[in-house]
C-alpha cells in the first residue's frame, strides 16, 4: 500500500511540476510550487486508484489527480492564514504567509483554486462532457455547499455558545474534508461513465474516518512527525469527534467507518483491494 501511494505521489508531483513549468516566473508561481510540494497525496491516489479499478488510462487520470491536489493545497494555504487557524508550519515547512506574506498567501490560494479547474477541464483528461462533469462536481465539492461551507462551520464552532451535536459535527466534517475526498474517489467513475454510487458510499465513510485521524493526531501526535503544529484544536475550541466522543470513542468510530468504507466496495471484489488498503492506512497514519 505505501509503495502504491508513494508511486502515485511521485507521478502527481511530476505532473504538477510540468504544468507549473508553463507559468511565468514570479512570486505567485514560486509560492504555488512551494504549496503543492510534499503532502501524502491521498486525494491524488484516490483518483488514480479509482481510475485504474475502472479501466481509465493513467495519463488521463493524472489531470483530475493534479486538480484535486491543487484544490487541496489552496484549502491548506487559506486554512493556515492568521484569520483562520493561524499556523506557521505546514508539511514540515513555514506556511506560505510566513515564508512570503499574507497577500501572497491569499493570491496563491486563489491561483491554486483556478489551477484546479484548469487541470480538471484540460482536454487531455477526456471528452468534453466528461470534463464538464469533472469541473461541475469539483465546483460543488469545493464551494459554499462543500469545503468552504465546512470551513466556515469549523471557524464558527470556535465561538459557538454550546458544543455542537454529533450530527452537526458530522455535517461540518463532511463539508470541510469529505467533499474533496468524495470528488477524488468518484472521479474515475465519472471518467469511465460508471455508476459512482459504491465509490460515493466508500468516500463518505472514508472522509469522516480521515478527519477523525487528523483530529486524533492533533491530540496524540508530535509536530516533527506530523509536519504541522499539534495540540491546538482543544485550545481553539474546535468541534471535532475527539472533543465530543473522547479519544477512544473517536478511534472506535474511525474503525467502524473504515469497515463500512471497505464493505461499500464489495461489488468490485479484489479490484477494490487498493482502495481498501488506503482506507486502513488512513486511520493508522501518524502524519
Ligand atoms: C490535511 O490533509 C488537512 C485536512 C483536510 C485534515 P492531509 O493530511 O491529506 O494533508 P497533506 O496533503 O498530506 O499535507
Ligand atoms: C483543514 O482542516 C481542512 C481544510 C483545509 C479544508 P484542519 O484545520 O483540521 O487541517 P490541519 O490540521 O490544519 O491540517
Ligand atoms: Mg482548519
Ligand atoms: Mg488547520
Ligand atoms: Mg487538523
Amino acid at each position: 500500500m505505501r509503495a502504491a501511494l508513494i508511486r502515485d505521489a511521485a507521478l502527481v508531483t511530476d505532473h504538477l511540476t510540468a504544468v507549473l513549468g508553463a507559468y511565468p516566473s514570479g512570486p505567485i508561481t514560486d509560492a504555488m510550487r512551494y504549496a503543492t510540494r510534499g503532502g501524502k497525496r491521498i486525494r491524488a491516489h484516490l483518483v488514480l486508484e479509482g481510475a485504474r479499478m475502472l479501466g481509465v488510462a493513467e495519463a488521463a487520470a493524472l489531470w483530475p489527480a493534479g486538480a484535486i491536489e491543487a484544490m487541496h493545497a489552496y484549502s491548506l494555504v487559506h486554512d493556515d492564514l492568521p484569520a483562520m487557524d493561524d499556523d506557521a508550519l505546514r508539511r514540515g515547512q513555514p506556511t506560505v504567509h510566513v515564508a512570503w506574506n499574507e497577500a501572497i498567501a491569499i493570491l496563491t490560494g486563489d491561483a491554486l483554486q483556478a489551477l484546479a479547474f484548469e487541470m480538471a477541464a484540460d482536454p487531455r483528461s477526456g471528452a468534453g462532457d466528461v470534463r464538464a462533469d469533472l469541473a461541475l462536481g469539483l465546483a460543488r465539492a469545493a464551494g459554499g455547499r462543500g469545503m468552504v461551507l465546512g470551513q466556515a462551520r469549523d471557524i464558527a464552532a470556535e465561538s459557538a455558545p454550546a458544543p455542537l451535536t454529533l450530527d452537526e459535527i458530522t455535517a461540518l466534517q463532511a463539508g470541510k474534508t469529505g467533499a474533496l475526498i468524495e470528488w477524488a474517489a468518484t472521479a474515475g467513475a465519472i471518467m469511465a461513465r460508471a455508476d459512482p454510487a459504491p465509490l460515493t458510499a466508500y468516500a463518505r465513510a472514508l472522509g469522516l474516518a480521515f478527519q477523525i485521524q487528523d483530529d486524533v493526531i492533533d491530540v496524540t501526535g508530535d509536530a516533527a512527525a506530523a509536519g504541522k503544529a499539534v495540540g491546538k484544536d482543544a485550545a481553539a475550541g474546535k468541534a471535532t469527534f475527539v472533543s465530543l466522543l473522547g479519544l477512544e470513542g473517536a478511534r472506535a468510530r474511525a474503525h467502524t467507518l473504515v469497515d463500512s468504507a471497505c464493505d461499500a466496495l464489495s461489488c468490485y471484489g479484489a479490484r477494490g483491494d487498493g482502495l481498501r488498503d488506503l482506507a486502513r492506512f488512513v486511520i493508522s497514519r501518524e502524519s
